[in-house]
């Protein structure tokens, strides 16, 4: 019932009255105060005027299901979308969802983790009301050495829905962390489940710090993260971001099938602030420096070592050295 008073107040160019919406909605008006009032203590400013009635302000920037599905132009991904103010980790969800046959689009969203995970065992810290932290299903019939090429779609994506919803101009450090001005704003966790030869799901995981106060970051990584809002000047609304990340993602992850990593391949390069430089790469005990000089076809970068020899990477941390 709130959410129907809620669309009619949306659809209403003038303000409605109680009873009128009550006679729209087959309800009595005291229902739909009661409606009023519950959005209201959600956030949602509603203006009532003693003789016009009621009109919708303002919607608060809460990762609602009906506030994310509202503007979504996805077949399947958000089709089915799971808010929580707080879990353990959206990973967990999503995974245990995957395993008991839930379809690929499904997302899982929090508010805040108590346990967020990042790559190779590190944690994500993040602000409750802050942050995004948004988990989806995907079940790409790839094979699992293919896997490396999700967050590069990923990333591309995080970079679109990043640059449209904000103006700001982001760039991806390889595999998947978007960087503006070279801090981090968000990173991608790739998790899968496969047999030998064929991935039976994949949970892929995107941390965003959007409103995060630089304060509210932790201290060991203040000089190497950041937030939206911090580089924007101002707040940025989390619902909107979801949104154009859902829609983007969806889109290039049906190009990604239809054509392969190829379809994105340059899309990634422009946006990449790894090709061309001197880095040092890491991989478990494993220690590369030389210079990047591009990205292949299937997603590993391609290093000219130090010692002349031209070395494709699966994975690893890539650090410039300064
Ligand atoms: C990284 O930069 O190392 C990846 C960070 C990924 C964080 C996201 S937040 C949503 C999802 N749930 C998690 O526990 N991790 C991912």
């Amino acid at each position: 019932m709130k959410q129907s008073v809620l669309a009619a107040l949306r659809q209403g160019k003038q303000p409605l009255s109680g009873t009128a919406l009550g006679k729209q909605l087959g309800v009595s008006r005291a229902a739909v105060w009661k409606c009023v009032h519950e959005l209201r203590r959600q956030g949602y400013v509603i203006d009532s005027s003693p003789r016009k009635g009621y009109t919708l302000v303002s919607s608060p920037d809460l990762l609602l299901p009906e506030e994310i599905r509202r503007v979504l132009a996805t077949r399947s991904f958000g089709k089915r979308i799971i808010c929580r103010d707080e879990c353990t980790s959206t990973q967990d969800i999503a995974a245990e969802l995957a395993r008991g046959g839930e379809p690929e689009g499904l997302v899982v969203i929090a508010d805040t983790q108590t346990r967020g995970r990042g790559r190779k065992g590190r944690s994500w810290i993040s602000t409750p009301g802050a942050g995004i932290c948004l988990s989806i299903i995907l079940r790409p019939g790839l094979k699992p050495s293919q896997i490396a090429q999700i967050p590069l779609v990923a990333g591309v994506a995080a970079a679109r829905a990043i640059r449209a919803v904000t103006g700001l101009k982001p760039d991806i450090k390889w595999p998947n962390d978007i960087l503006v001005g070279g801090k981090k704003v968000a990173g991608i966790l790739t998790e899968m489940s496969c047999e030998i030869d064929h991935i039976n799901h994949v949970i892929l995981g995107i941390g965003i710090n959007v409103n995060t106060l630089k304060s509210d970051l932790p201290e060991s990584i203040r000089d190497i993260a950041t937030s939206l809002c911090a580089e924007c000047g101002h707040n940025i609304s989390r619902v909107a971001l979801v949104q154009r990340f859902l829609n983007e993602l969806e889109s290039l992850y049906r190009s990604y099938q239809a054509d392969g990593f190829v379809s994105i391949r340059q899309e990634w390069k422009s946006l990449s602030n790894t090709i061309g430089s001197q880095v040092e790469i890491t991989d478990g005990g494993k220690r590369l420096t030389g210079e990047v000089l591009d990205i292949d076809g299937d997603g590993f970068l391609l290093l000219k070592t130090d010692a002349g020899s031209i070395e494709r990477i699966v994975a690893g941390d890539v650090v410039k050295p300064s």
